[in-house]
């Protein structure tokens, strides 16, 4: 999607529609509605008074030829409640104007920003990234598809005088950020037949080449050299051969520390294995390597937003499948770091590969880890499919990743890690067993991957119910949602680099 200002006067501006917004409960013209001339304003009162235009959040009303306006449409957006509003909001009504747009088919809107010698940029990043993730749709393999019912220009009328540079860089970060989250999302919208551990492997590939990171797959063989027993085990039982995918930014001028590895559960199929689970639902294990979407799109954003900070993705791709060769209940494993582990449900293998997988980001360097796995049924039992669940001991860096999901408006909510839940997944025979029982499953699944990360801050986001949604909404389709995608790219965009303040401990 191509994004740009657009710096001539309402009246004169010719767009083929041109987006405004308008809160509930109030005149017409409040919220931008307010910038346009009095004669369009006053057909919208007398809309608002004979209750076409309510106002409602994500209500779009739609004005062809509005008189004084030289747009060929006016849509006016709903904006809800003005003391509910914020950028979050704004977000979304973006999206589903966006959405509007495109149920009409036109390709392309001008999104009017608000009249104000204040910087804009908060408000610019979140309409462009409204409008992207708007602009997605998991309908790849509908033959009957309307290819073309894509948004191809975003424009932004900036009323109150030219961009700044502030304002053009938050259009150009918004741009990125969300095209990185629709990456992600076409990634987990594929399935397992399109998505082997190799093709996501691939995939990864042409991503680094293309915005320049360094990339590195290991296949079996070097799997099996650096002693991953855990993620060998859960890959055993599939013909397709496992891929760790390893991706590098390391700007040369960056402080030497942290060095952040990010850590995401790659199962491009998840059965249960031989624990095998029941038929309903099954294929929508096809999005059990969301964690490693995730991974590949902060990266492609971080490619290009440049923070100075050095990071990696450890990706560990591999199908957990029943067969004659797949690991069994009661077998024990040895994990790369030398725990030994007692396989008590061949189902709880993302903690398996994501232990090994820990264990190579410490002996790469990192010092500080995040994981983002599909890990359990158990926190969607917790928190649904509205917010991810936030692990870990390390208070700093768990306060740092809520106040960017915070930042971000993508909802996540932090459940305890203590040692009193270790009871819950010792073994009789071996160091560990792979799954701790009914209760705190959650919590138990989390504090299992977190005893691979030994001494290293690590913070662990249980993605099971937030990669995807049943549910249509006016500004996003249903399916994939990439989160946490742009929480992790706020993270890593505004640590404070260089100052002597950022130790690990
Ligand atoms: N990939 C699943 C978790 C999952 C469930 C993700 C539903 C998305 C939607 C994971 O590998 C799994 O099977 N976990 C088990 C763990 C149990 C056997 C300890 C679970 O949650 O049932
Ligand atoms: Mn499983
Ligand atoms: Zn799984």
């Amino acid at each position: 999607m191509v994004v740009r200002f657009r710096e001539e006067p309402l009246a004169t501006l010719a767009a083929n529609v041109l987006a405004v917004f308008s809160f509930e409960g109030q005149a017409a013209s409040s919220g931008t509605v307010a910038h346009l001339p009095a004669t369009v304003r006053t057909l919208l009162e007398e809309m608002r008074n004979s209750g076409e235009l309510t106002g409602k959040a994500y209500d779009c009303t739609w004005i062809p030829k509005p008189p004084g306006l030289a747009t060929s449409r006016l849509l006016v957006a709903g904006a809800g409640k003005q003391d509910q509003f914020d950028t979050h909001l704004l977000r979304n009504v973006a999206g589903a104007a966006t959405r509007a747009v495109r149920a009409r088919g036109l390709h392309g809107l001008c999104w009017v920003l608000p009249e104000t010698q204040q910087d804009c940029s908060g408000e610019i990043q979140a309409v462009v990234e409204g409008a992207i993730l708007a602009d997605y749709d998991a309908d790849r393999y509908k033959t009957d598809r309307e290819r073309d019912r894509r948004i191809d220009t975003l424009e932004l009328a900036a009323i109150a005088g030219p961009p700044t540079e502030s304002e053009k860089a938050a259009a150009e970060r918004g741009r990125i950020i969300a095209e990185a989250t629709n990456f992600t999302r076409d990634l987990v919208n594929e399935p397992s037949n399109r998505m082997t551990p190799a093709i996501l492997a691939a995939r990864a590939q042409e991503m680094a080449r293309h915005y320049g990171l360094d990339c590195e797959v290991l296949g079996p063989e070097q799997i099996r050299e650096l002693k991953m027993g855990a993620f060998l085990a859960v890959a055993q039982g599939s013909d397709e051969p496992p891929r760790l995918i390893v991706l590098k930014y390391l700007p040369p001028q960056a402080p030497a520390s942290p060095l952040i590895g990010l850590v995401g559960k790659g199962i491009t199929f998840d059965t249960g294995g031989i624990s095998i689970k029941p038929a309903t639902d099954m294929h929508e294990m096809k999005t059990d390597m969301a964690g490693g979407a995730t991974m590949l799109g902060v990266m492609q954003a971080i490619a290009q937003l440049k923070p100075n900070v050095r990071v990696m993705a450890l990706v560990p791709a591999t199908e957990n499948m029943p067969s004659g060769k797949a690991y069994k209940p009661g077998d024990v494993i040895t994990s790369m770091s030398g725990k030994t582990v007692e396989i008590l449900n061949t189902d709880a293998e993302g903690r398996l590969v994501l232990a090994d997988a820990l264990t190579y980001a410490q002996q790469l360097g990192c010092n500080v880890l995040i994981d983002a796995a599909t890990l359990t049924g158990a926190v969607m039992i917790a928190l649904g499919t509205i917010t991810t669940g936030v692990f870990g001991r390390n208070k700093e860096w768990v306060a740092r990743v809520l106040a960017s999901a915070r930042a971000t408006g993508e909802r996540m909510w932090e459940l305890p890690v203590d040692d009193e839940y270790r009871e819950l997944y010792k073994s009789s025979i071996a160091d560990l067993a792979n799954t701790g029982g009914r209760y705190a499953g959650a919590i138990t699944g989390a504090m299992f991957v977190g005893e691979f990360a030994g001494e290293t801050p690590w913070v662990h986001l249980d993605i099971a119910g937030t990669r995807w949604s049943n549910e249509e909404k006016p500004y996003r389709a249903k399916g994939p949602t990439g989160h946490p995608v742009r929480t992790l790219v706020h993270l890593l965009t505004t640590l404070p680099t260089g100052s002597s303040s950022f130790a690990m401990e």
